[in-house]
């Protein structure tokens, strides 16, 4: 939405001093959606028809023949289902809004992405039923087909009310772009990895109230980033969170995540790499609640999931976890707390405070190697490298058993059949409500 910052100030009060610290300027688009009705291109008019067994081409023709022709228009894909099969670069449209009232199922298993908006600015991507889908019927042609929605160098702009489902590859790719606000989203892959919620690299971005059930990224920040805000996350049997990985010449600094909450999968927050170059600075992870995690707080830069990139390691400097809440399932099979840092490249001024993680085992280890800052096996000062330490630790003094939520999985999606698709939640972190209503409820 347009003056998010003064929306979010208003609604948060006190706590909008760091907000207006973490993004540089307003996030959304830069005019309200009631200016972009005046033309309203419906793919209906375009040669599309509910039912269709491709609307890939009305989406294109109204795009072009009324979107680029009209500045202030709705490209209008109402209620119904629709198959798809011939996949759309949108490029170059300014004021303007995807309403995407209906549900679109994948119809061919081409890779690439299904609906890609690139070179967009003042854009807003919604539907307004909160009911929106892209069913990606994933299982068919499980890392083989398209991914679902890509951004792609795009300004000003927001993402909200959509639910994506069962991509074959990642469900939502934010590439690049600026001042971009992404919310009320709910993203159901399956059970494997290759199914990420949504990656994310740019500048000046708001992500909030988004649920997230795969096996792999939940949402993750990649390089290059600057001043990105990401909050009020469930990761419902996900993968977890991430900063990676991180490759050559990584630029990243100013991410802020808060409020996170993680039920089962992967860990609760990772920052990955192997070998690598550049720097990752000043971030600050605050108020995680998670359980049943393999991994908890993990920072791994010899991380096996990735091929080794050129460089001696990427500087990991001023990391912040604050106020977190957690238990793994086996914390002596993996510590709740590792910093795996590299010796040429140490990890420095990483700061724990009240962090409170433990293991459903009742015994833990915590695991360091090259790693300075403060709190659980840091090692003082930032002088040169030392050999990984592995110590057997006790239940923290804070740890409480984390709360769950209504909803939350007790296992992941099939891997071969169909998702169904949800309707987004109003609660996505225990106790907190969603920052903006569902379109539905406006
Ligand atoms: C609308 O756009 C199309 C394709 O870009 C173009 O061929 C056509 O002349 C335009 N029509 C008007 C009325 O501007
Ligand atoms: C995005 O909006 C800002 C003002 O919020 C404006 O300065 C900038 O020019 C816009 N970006 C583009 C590409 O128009
Ligand atoms: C460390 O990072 C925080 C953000 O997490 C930032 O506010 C602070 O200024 C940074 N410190 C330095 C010395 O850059
Ligand atoms: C989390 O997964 C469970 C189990 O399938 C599901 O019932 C629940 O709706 C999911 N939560 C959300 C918010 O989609």
């Amino acid at each position: 939405m347009a003056l998010g910052l003064v929306r979010v100030s208003i609604i948060l009060g006190l706590a909008s001093s760091v907000v207006l610290a973490q993004l540089s300027g307003s996030v959304g688009p830069t005019t309200p959606t009631s200016e972009k009705q005046a033309t309203i291109c419906n793919v209906l008019d375009y040669g599309g028809e509910i039912g269709s067994s491709d609307i890939g081409p009305a989406i294109g023709n109204a795009f072009t023949e009324c979107v680029l022709n009209n500045s202030g228009s709705t490209l209008y894909v109402p209620e119904g289902n629709y198959d798809m099969k011939t996949w759309q670069i949108l490029s170059g449209g300014t004021k303007w809004a995807f309403q995407m009232d209906g549900v679109i199922t994948r119809a061919s298993t081409a890779g690439g992405n299904m609906i890609v908006i690139e070179n967009a600015d003042d854009f807003e991507f919604f539907s307004s039923n909160s009911a929106g889908a892209i069913q990606g019927l994933g299982y068919q042609c499980r890392n083989t087909g398209p991914r679902l929605l890509r951004i792609e160098t795009s300004t000003n702009y927001s993402v909200h009310d959509i639910i994506l489902v069962d991509s074959p590859e990642f469900h939502l790719v934010i590439q690049q772009g600026s001042n971009g606000e992404i919310y009320n989203m709910a993203i159901r892959g399956t059970n494997l990895g290759g199914s990420d919620g949504i990656d994310v690299w740019g500048d000046n971005y708001w992500i909030h109230d988004v649920e997230v059930t795969n096996r792999d990224e939940c949402v993750t920040v990649k390089s290059p980033s600057t001043n990105i805000l990401v909050e009020r996350i469930w990761c419902n049997q996900s993968g977890g969170s991430a900063i990676g990985s991180l490759g050559t010449g990584t630029a990243i600094e100013n991410i802020l995540y808060r409020n996170v909450y993680t039920n089962g999968g992967n860990q609760i927050f990772m920052i990955k790499s192997n070998g690598g170059s550049g720097y990752l600075k000043n971030v600050l992870l605050q108020n995680f609640i998670a359980r049943g995690t393999a991994y908890g707080l993990d920072v791994d830069q010899f991380w096996s999931g990735t091929s080794t990139a050129a460089g001696d390691g990427v500087q990991l400097t001023n990391i912040t976890f604050e106020n977190w809440d957690g238990a793994v399932v086996d914390g002596v099979q993996r510590s709740p707390i590792q910093f795996l840092c590299v010796g040429d490249v140490p990890c420095t001024e990483m700061t724990l405070s009240n962090v409170n993680l433990w293991s459903a085992t009742d015994e833990a280890t915590n695991k360091c190697e090259s790693a300075f800052g403060v709190g659980s096996c840091l090692q003082s000062g930032d002088a040169s490298s030392y050999a990984v330490t592995i110590t057997s630790i006790t239940e923290p003094a804070g740890f409480t058993t984390p709360p769950t939520l209504t909803g939350d999985l007790s296992s992941g999606f099939s891997t071969d059949s169909s998702i169904p698709i949800p309707t987004i939640p109003s609660t996505f972190f225990p106790g907190l409500p969603q920052i903006s209503p569902l379109a539905k409820n406006l």
